[in-house]
């Protein structure tokens, strides 16, 4: 009788013993995409178009879909599409883009409130095209900023603000916003901001986020809107960034010195591109085609010395991120394929550039994989 009781029990830790291993193997089968390979460290997002918010390119939302857990507007939510005449707002656009992020549970980002760019020329001006009085221009910021807060009140979870208004040498933006209303319509956005949803998280996003006097200003800015009571969690570092620069120690500076002014970091619209910025190649080639080659030279690839750079500075960029990944919120990436990347027409138009972490064929580029398994070995 003891032994038949050894043995049923041995049976049982046996069998225990081999179901628990199989559920282990299955809990520690490795991360396939971004979102599930990053969910233990910070968001990782994409800006969609329109062709996605209206799933007409069904490959880029199948994408989306499966390895981001966050999105952002690239277009459709700036003001001159909300609202193209004073007082006629145009949602249609906006409302499918929150509908996108929402059936996906995704942590969704509103772009952007108040920019001197892609904002109507109504804005500022009467009807004699002069430009408006202060008291004018605070009303028609806090009506839009209010309207379109207003009505994604809940569902957009993080708003920027304010974008672009600090030049790289620390100075303001001489915007017509600028002109008009002076540093303060800065806290103002913020405060009609944080009026309209007192839950949603407010950033101020710059790009060349890394420029010395940039920082100094953006620092102070922040320190400003904190010391009135106004509320800002974030700044938004964009990262459209290339092969050789900024270095990832000025980089590392600058992520360092926003956060001690008490907000999170974000990177926002990142992409890396892999062409040759235009100001470093001589421009008294004479040969014109041979001028044009060195502008653009990859048309039909990338060469595999130019991929293994590119390679290396996501690398070096993610784990920067991940060494921060206390003060950092999110990565999101400008754009979902290379096809549609805005780098393949700044700062020239019609290159083939190569900044994203999808292909042409809507293919995954091997980075992801490296990526995600930086993570994995970050994940304690
Ligand atoms: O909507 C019009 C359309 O009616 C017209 O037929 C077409 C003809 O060119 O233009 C369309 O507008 C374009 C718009 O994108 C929407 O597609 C503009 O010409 C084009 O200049 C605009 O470019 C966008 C740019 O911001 C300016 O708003 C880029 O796609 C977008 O990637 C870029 O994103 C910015 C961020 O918002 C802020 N940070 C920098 C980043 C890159 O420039």
């Amino acid at each position: 009788m003891k032994n038949i009781v050894i043995t049923a029990l041995s049976i049982a830790a046996i069998s225990l013993t081999s179901c628990s291993t199989t559920q282990k193997t299955a809990s520690v089968q490795s991360p396939q995409t971004l979102k599930e390979g990053f969910k233990n460290h910070f968001y990782v997002g994409a800006a969609i178009n329109l062709d996605a918010i209206h799933n007409n390119d069904k490959k880029a939302v199948a994408i989306i879909e499966n390895q981001f857990n966050s999105i952002v507007a690239e277009n459709c939510m700036k003001s001159m599409f909300l609202q193209p005449k004073e007082g006629e707002f145009f949602f249609d656009d906006a409302d499918q883009f929150v509908a996108f992020g929402q059936k996906n549970k995704m942590f969704i980002i509103g772009h952007c409130l108040v920019w001197h760019s892609q904002a109507p020329d109504w804005f500022f001006t009467d009807k004699e095209g002069k430009n408006v009085s202060a008291e004018v221009l605070k009303q028609r910021m806090k009506k839009h900023i209010t309207t379109v807060v207003s009505r994604y009140k809940g569902k957009i979870h993080g708003w920027d603000v304010v974008n672009e208004a600090i030049m790289e040498d620390g100075s303001y933006r001489k915007s017509k916003f600028y002109e008009i209303l002076g540093e303060e319509f800065i806290p103002l956005a913020f405060q009609y901001a944080h009026e309209a949803d007192p839950n949603a998280e407010l950033y101020y996003n710059d790009y060349n986020e890394w420029h010395k006097g940039k920082v100094e200003t953006v620092v102070k800015l922040i320190a400003d809107l904190k010391s009135r009571g106004i509320r800002i969690d974030g700044m938004g570092l964009q990262t459209h960034v290339g092969l050789d620069y900024p270095t990832i120690e000025e980089y590392e500076k600058a992520i360092i010195a926003y956060t001690n002014a008490g907000v999170k970091v974000s990177s926002t619209e990142l992409d890396i591109s892999a062409l040759p910025s235009p100001h470093k190649i001589s421009s008294n080639i004479a040969d014109t085609q041979a001028y044009e080659k060195e502008l653009n030279p990859y048309t039909s690839g990338l060469s595999e010395t130019a991929t293994t750079k590119w390679e290396k500075r996501y690398m070096d960029f993610f784990s920067l991120f991940l060494k921060h990944k206390d003060k950092v919120k999110r990565v999101t990436q400008w754009g979902v394929t290379d096809i549609d990347s805005w780098k393949n027409d700044f700062p020239i138009k019609g290159r083939t550039d190569y900044p994203l972490l999808f292909d042409r064929k809507y293919q995954t580029k091997p980075i992801v994989k490296k990526l995600i398994q930086l993570a994995e070995e970050k994940k304690n």
